[in-house]
């Protein structure tokens, strides 16, 4: 059995979720993968700190520990912002690593540079988790719907907004405890910022934009308005009138280009995207031969982030041990027994 080592980059709210699935689903891994994946190193800006559920051994933060060590085949990118993300991964991908990232400030801004230096490394470069949390979106544009002409992406991608909304119209509370209580349950960006000026919404519709429209969409292309004028008023009117309101991100293919943009929306409320609640996300895609498709689960938090992340590693995993597709059926698949029903 090989033994794959990994690094991850933070220790916040996703780094420690992701070290928790790498204890918890050890055997299942080697099940997926046919090998055993170790977690070496952990970097934080703090390494002295006491972080819940890591063992103090692994803890650094000594960026060098990790890039000089050449048994480190994956490296696990889940700290934010740009710099030093952005060094951190580039020199990862020129001394052979790869890289599964949750990183949308740094794709929905340097995408094409990033990108670009894995392709030269020759590379995998993962980030299914950068948008909407746990829900697959990524791949599904990528791959699943490549044989399709898609015009529109739309929907709800920000989990912390979609929360306070809920909570505002839902229990009458105020704008700033909804927004406490999203950063509390780890939704929020570190600078929360992001999130409730639509910002994070904006990147992660520029990066599903460029992917479905294979084009390249970089975040100040994107129309922003967030949630902060949004009064409780606003909410109790709509709702009068049967509406609710959500902050709603579109992305178009039109013949007069590429259009981007994300602002609070009045939403009927027996439209599906109404009954989109709390952290959950919804993504719809119109294509030509495919016609409509949603896709809907937990857009933020700890565990459903990391379960994002972790698809990514398996799947880099595979090809390190396998250079596997991934493909069910496939000799990687150590297939559990089935129970015949009825016997
Ligand atoms: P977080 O809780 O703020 O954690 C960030 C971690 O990175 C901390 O452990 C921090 O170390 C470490 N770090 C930051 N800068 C560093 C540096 N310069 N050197 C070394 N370590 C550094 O953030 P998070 O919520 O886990 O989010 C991480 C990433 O995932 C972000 O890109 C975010 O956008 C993305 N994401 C988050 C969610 C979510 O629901 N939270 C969902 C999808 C994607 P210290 O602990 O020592 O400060
Ligand atoms: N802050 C983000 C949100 C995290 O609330 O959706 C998930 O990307």
């Amino acid at each position: 059995k090989k033994t794959i080592y990994a690094a991850i980059l933070g220790a916040g709210t996703v780094g420690t979720g992701v070290y928790k699935l790498c204890q918890e689903m050890k055997s299942e891994f080697v099940q997926k993968t046919g090998a055993d994946l170790v977690v070496k190193k952990v970097l934080v800006r703090n390494a002295s700190k006491k972080r819940e559920g890591i063992e103090d051994a692994v803890l650094t933060d000594n960026w060098k520990e990790i890039i000089e060590d050449p048994e480190i085949d994956i490296v696990i990118e889940v700290m934010g912002g740009i710099e030093p993300a952005k060094t951190y991964i580039i020199e990862a991908l020129e001394a052979g690593k790869q890289i599964v990232t949750a990183n949308k400030d740094l794709l929905a801004e340097h995408g094409q540079e990033v990108m670009a230096a894995a392709e030269k490394a020759g590379a995998d470069l993962e980030f299914e988790a950068a948008v909407a949390g746990a829900i697959p979106i990524i791949r599904p544009l990528k791959q699943s719907m490549a044989g399709n002409r898609i015009s529109e992406v739309m929907g709800i991608v920000n989990g912390t907004t979609n929360y306070i909304l809920t909570k505002m119209s839902e229990k009458g509370m105020d704008y700033a405890e909804a927004l406490a209580q999203a950063t509390e349950l780890g939704y929020a960006e570190a600078d929360p910022t992001a999130d409730v000026e639509g910002y994070d919404a904006g990147r992660k519709m520029a990066i599903m934009a460029s992917i479905a429209f294979n084009s390249r969409v970089t975040f100040p292309q994107v129309y922003t308005e967030g949630i902060t004028k949004i009064s409780a008023d606003d909410i109790r009117y709509a709702k009068e009138f049967g509406y609710v309101i959500k902050l709603l991100g579109l992305a178009r293919n039109t013949p007069e280009g590429i259009e981007v943009k994300v602002h609070p929306m009045l939403i009927d409320e027996n439209h599906p995207l109404a009954g989109v609640k709390d952290a959950f996300n919804a993504v719809f895609v119109h294509a030509d031969a495919m016609d409509d498709a949603m896709f809907m689960g937990r857009g933020a938090g700890q565990m459903p982030t990391a379960s994002a992340v972790m698809g990514d590693v398996v799947d880099v995993m595979r090809n390190l041990v396998y250079n596997c597709c991934g493909r069910v059926g496939c000799s990687c698949y150590k297939q559990l027994p089935v129970k015949q029903i009825g016997e």
